[in-house]
């Protein structure tokens, strides 16, 4: 794990933030067709929290209205306002049960707490710096006993490893060629597990037939 810190962390984020806003038309082209994928979905379709669900890092909406149609209501909150124009899209016929946060996670707080939290494939894109801050944040959105789960994918690409297998920081190119920084950690199950013990929560992460992995757990009480 490498150590991006201060305000070298802090433009690396913003970089990432803008990677996003620019690739939000092209994202949804750019999905990783590899195995494993459908394990994900059978898990994000198992997760039903009754009631009321935060989505962190929601995007264009990729898992929103699946999971709009067991929970009550899902509040999605993501950085890039371009993605959140494609998700509205996308979850409309339920818009009326759906609330679009625009906001960076970085800074964002809570007005509620939920019955669930899910994120998809956004804890790889969380620095180590940022990683037991993060969580206390999802500690922060929960209700006691609120469960979590994510899912997620440990995979880069030779060409995007400009700072070699060691770094978290990867370069992604649009389908223009501009180039963009973003942060990658590649996450291993049991790493993922020991780190959540360790912060207080009871995770058990699922490794993919492929390069992707799902969590699922609880804050310990
Ligand atoms: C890999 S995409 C995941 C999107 C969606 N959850 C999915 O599974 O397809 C990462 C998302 O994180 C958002 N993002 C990046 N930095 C952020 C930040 N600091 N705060 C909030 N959202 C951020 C991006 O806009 C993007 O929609």
């Amino acid at each position: 794990m490498d150590a991006d810190s201060g305000s070298g962390e802090q433009q690396l984020l913003a970089e990432q933030v803008n990677y996003y806003r620019a690739v939000a038309d092209e994202y949804l082209d750019g999905k990783l067709d590899e195995p494993g994928g459908d394990e994900l979905a059978v898990a994000v379709a198992k997760f039903a929290p009754a009631g009321d669900v935060l989505e962190l890092a929601s995007g264009p909406g990729t898992w929103t209205p699946q999971l709009l149609r067991r929970a009550d209501t899902v509040t999605a909150v993501d950085s890039s306002r371009e993605m959140q124009a494609l998700a509205k899209q996308r979850v409309a016929p339920d818009l009326a049960r759906a609330r679009f946060v625009q906001a960076d996670l970085f800074a964002w707080e809570p007005d509620r707490r939920y019955d669930g939290v899910f994120m998809g494939f956004w804890i790889s894109h969380v620095p180590w710096g940022r990683f037991a801050e993060f969580w206390a944040l999802v500690d922060r959105s929960l209700r006691p006993g609120g469960q979590v789960l994510f899912v997620d994918d440990a995979h880069r690409t030779e060409q995007e490893l400009i700072h070699g297998e060691a770094s978290t920081t990867i370069q992604r190119r649009l389908r223009d060629g501009t180039p963009h920084r973003a942060v990658k950690v590649p996450h291993t199950p049991d790493g993922l597990e020991q780190e959540l013990t360790s912060l207080g929560w009871n995770v058990r992460v699922h490794q993919t037939a492929g390069p992707f992995y799902w969590g699922i757990g609880t804050r310990r009480p």
